[in-house]
């Protein structure tokens, strides 16, 4: 990495703290060095702190545009980056139909690093600069994935030995090899991913945490997404020895030790109270991914609401992602509006703009183990922010007012959530501009 000399940015700051604090600055100061954030401030307090350090080349003045942390995404497929605004269906006849052709393309390693270098370039471009990422079976998309990601962000190639279409489908033996393989290549980059309890082997679900439990490594997988694929699992499992008197589809995962701190469950929108119980117990982290849960008419899968409230309540941690592509967009914004407006229908009102902004940024760092290092603009942190034009027309008397107007402005055009960012910054480094 260059060596950096400080630089001051200038604009309209929010720095999420909390599901209800977010600091504003209608006009701020924001001191990198080194790619580490150094001190914001208000800009009278800082002219008078800086000004005599700050000159034309070492200075950014963003004027009316906004300044955030850069997006943590804890959910989405690389690898659906093709269907992701295809016709949508009910999950299980949505991935038979679009999905799993799609993902068979990715054995090709030509075809899988053009769509890697193409699709990172987009994700940086929507601000999206950490986060939990699935791959497709292939060994070569992943490779082409981890060497074209740019961000802090873990990534598992997906896991599939059972009811999953010929071309997708691998030995145990395989999939456990690949698995202690790519650990070794990538330590704790690699994620371990068993596409969900219907296509992984317990086996293979079992041995292959062990590895990535020795490792460190992140594990994610899909639970409780519909109903029909819960009845299905439970019809599955309830066959497999060992498995006969599994009462719900949490205790499958329980059983196979994919359940603890380094491990992110994909949806969780159908859980008792009792399975809750046993993700907090095992401080399993849930993330949510509104945009894909969202009715079909909406270009999601109609999954369900998430019921955040309950989940709080539950005391499990939990923070947004696109699902890309059940969810349609890349961009965060997306996301955070379907979270709201959803909530609002439902007449949740405490279901703000600011929790959606923490749910975005700091809540997934923290549960990537960055809370120390990124998700905000705290001194020493990596300087990861993303540079938002505002229309002249777009003040707020606070943040959720500030977000409210940038987000509510495409709510009828969202494509263009995905173009909202100008430049996107990470550890002091444009990624896009
Ligand atoms: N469950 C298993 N695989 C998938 C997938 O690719 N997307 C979603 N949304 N759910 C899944
Ligand atoms: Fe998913």
């Amino acid at each position: 990495m260059a060596s950096q000399k400080k630089m001051f940015y200038k604009g309209v700051i929010l720095n999420p703290k909390t599901d209800t604090k977010c600091d504003y600055f209608p006009q701020g100061l924001l001191v990198v060095k080194e790619g580490k954030i150094k001190d914001l401030l208000p800009i009278e307090k800082g002219l008078k702190k800086y000004s005599s350090q700050m000159t034309k080349t070492n200075t950014k003045d963003f004027g009316h545009s906004l300044i955030l942390p850069g997006f943590f995404d804890m959910h989405f497929h690389w690898v659906q980056d093709e269907v992701r605004e295809m016709p949508k269906d009910s999950l299980l006849e949505w991935l038979e139909k679009y999905t799993f052709p799609t993902e068979m393309k990715f054995a090709n390693k030509k075809y899988a690093k053009d769509k890697a270098k193409k699709f990172f370039k987009k994700l940086a471009s929507a601000g999206t600069i950490g986060g939990a990422c699935y791959s497709s079976i292939h060994e070569v998309a992943l490779d082409a994935a981890m060497s074209e990601v740019k961000g802090d962000f873990v990534i598992g190639n997906v896991l599939m030995n059972m009811y999953s279409p010929e071309k997708l489908t691998q030995t145990e033996d395989d999939s456990l090899a690949l698995t202690k393989k790519l650990i070794k290549k990538y330590g704790k980059r690699h994620c371990f991913t068993p596409r969900f309890a219907i296509t992984t082997t317990p086996k293979v679900m079992k041995k292959g945490s062990q590895m990535a439990d020795k490792a460190n490594c992140f594990k994610q997988t899909h639970l409780s997404e519909t109903p029909a694929e819960i009845d299905f699992v439970l019809s599955i499992y309830r066959k497999i020895p060992g498995f006969e008197k599994v009462s719900n589809y949490t205790e499958i995962y329980q059983k196979t030790g994919m359940l603890g701190k380094r491990s992110l469950m994909g949806h969780g929108i159908h859980l008792s109270s009792n399975e809750l119980k046993v993700l907090k117990k095992t401080k399993t982290s849930i993330i949510h991914c509104p945009t894909s849960n969202a009715p079909i008419k909406d270009k999601g899968l109609g999954s369900g609401l998430f019921d955040f409230k309950k989940v709080e309540k539950a005391k499990i941690t939990w923070a947004l992602g696109s699902d890309i592509g059940g969810g349609p967009f890349l961009s965060m914004f997306d996301v955070m509006r379907s979270f709201v407006d959803q909530n609002k229908k439902k007449n949740i009102t405490d279901a703000t703009y600011v929790m959606a902004l923490y749910r975005s940024t700091l809540a997934g760092a923290k549960i990537l183990g960055l809370g120390k290092s990124a998700g905000n603009f705290e001194k020493e942190k990596d300087a990861n922010f993303i540079v938002v034009p505002m229309k002249k027309n777009m003040t707020g008397r606070n943040p959720e007012e500030i977000l409210q107007k940038i987000i509510g402005q495409y709510k009828l055009k969202r494509s263009l959530y995905d173009h909202l960012v100008s430049m996107t910054y990470f550890k002091g480094l444009a990624i896009f501009k």
